[in-house]
């Protein structure tokens, strides 16, 4: 009998051996190993057999069983690797063959004047920060001295996401759900830098905020590029200079008249709102021009409110600073002439081709950060 499957195992690995593809080798499978299979056959006779005899043919015919199962098994790689390697010996690409169609996109407004502030504010010394667009409330409003009840909560049209059930309260009556929200404001931001980065701090954090709110001059997806300041003895003086600066850079001239006029936001003390004068061209609204014959709101900006630098973990009174946050969808409007916000999340390529910029053009403040 040990003869016999000897044999047997010795002509079935052969068969299996010159299998020449995957469905010769399915073939010797199903003869083995199939329900009709001579080894399945001989597995059946096990049933019938004395517990006496079972114990000397069963381990054997299960050897014969696992044999043939691995013999079969390791030619199928064999025979898919040979079939992979057939296939990558036989589809070439040329990567040195001309494109059959060039891009037809360029670079969006938005991008361009990120790429401007980028520029401008390196040259100042601040770094590029970013901050995630799904924030905790505290980031977004807690941190920044905006509490639950504050009415600057209902202002921002909040986009709010369910995240769960607070664990302290699960299941009782007052069972509260917790919530993650779409930041408002690039003002989250001012908070994470300080909790991560030992000042001084000098920062501007471009990208995307999000308010549930939408007309020709409101997108609920929109961009802002919040700036922050920290260090000893920083001044109202130096916002404003920076914001001059910034401001010629960014228009490209020197006849800019700013304009600040006292605000209200919760995270500076005090708070002030950044005008640029414009002068009428051919009935169209300009920016610049040292005799302005009216004024266009740019930005907001303060000093960073003493209790946003406590909440930071550092000490107001060795600390200051001073932020400002600036909607760029607008800056651009302003910058390039567009005079309607909804086109910019059309992804319309006619307004791309008519609005966008050259991949090639890289703004730099020799070459000019304009188009
Ligand atoms: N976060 C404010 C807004 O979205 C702008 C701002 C930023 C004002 C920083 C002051 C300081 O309206």
């Amino acid at each position: 009998m040990t003869e016999d499957l000897n044999q047997m195992r010795d002509h079935m690995l052969t068969a299996i051996a010159a299998a020449s593809g995957l469905d010769a080798l399915d073939a010797c499978r199903v003869e083995a190993l199939g329900k009709q299979g001579t080894i399945t056959a001989l597995l059946k006779t096990l049933g019938k057999m004395t517990p006496e005899e079972r114990l000397v043919q069963g381990p054997q015919i299960q050897g014969l069983r696992e044999a043939v199962a691995n013999g079969i098994a390791e030619r199928k790689a064999t025979l898919e690797r040979a079939a992979l390697d057939a296939r990558l010996a036989s589809e070439t690409l040329d990567m040195t063959l001309p494109a059959d169609a060039t891009p037809a996109g360029t670079i969006h407004p938005v991008s361009q004047v990120m790429d401007e502030l980028a520029e401008i504010f390196a040259d100042l010394g601040f770094a590029v920060a970013t901050g995630p667009e799904i924030e905790t409330d505290w980031h977004n409003f807690t941190a920044l001295n905006i509490p639950e009840t504050h009415p600057a909560r209902a202002m921002h049209d909040t986009f709010y996401l369910q995240q769960g059930i607070d664990a302290k309260t699960a299941g009782t009556a007052d069972e509260k759900t917790t919530f993650s929200l779409l930041r408002t404001h690039t003002s989250p931001v001012q908070i994470r830098t300080m909790l991560s980065q030992k000042p001084p701090i000098r920062i501007i954090a471009p990208g995307r905020t999000y308010r549930s709110d939408s007309d020709a001059t409101h997108t609920p997806m929109f961009h802002q590029v919040e700036g922050l300041v920290i260090d000893k003895g920083i001044t109202l003086g130096h916002l404003k200079w920076t914001l001059e600066t910034f401001v010629k850079a960014f228009f490209e001239r020197d006849d800019i008249v700013l304009r600040l006029r006292p605000s209200y936001f919760p995270f500076t003390e005090p708070s002030v709102e950044i005008d640029v004068g414009y002068t009428l061209v051919k009935g169209k609204r300009v920016v610049g021009g040292a005799e302005p014959d009216g004024w266009l709101e740019i930005l907001g900006s303060g000093m960073v409110h003493r209790k946003v630098i406590e909440a930071c973990g550092l000490d107001p009174d060795e600390w200051q600073g001073f932020a400002f946050g600036c909607g760029i969808d607008r800056l651009a409007m302003l910058k390039y002439g567009m005079d309607d916000l909804r086109p910019f999340f059309d992804g319309d390529i006619r307004w791309l081709k008519h609005y966008g910029f050259s991949s090639l053009d890289v703004p730099t403040l020799s070459g000019g950060v304009g188009a």
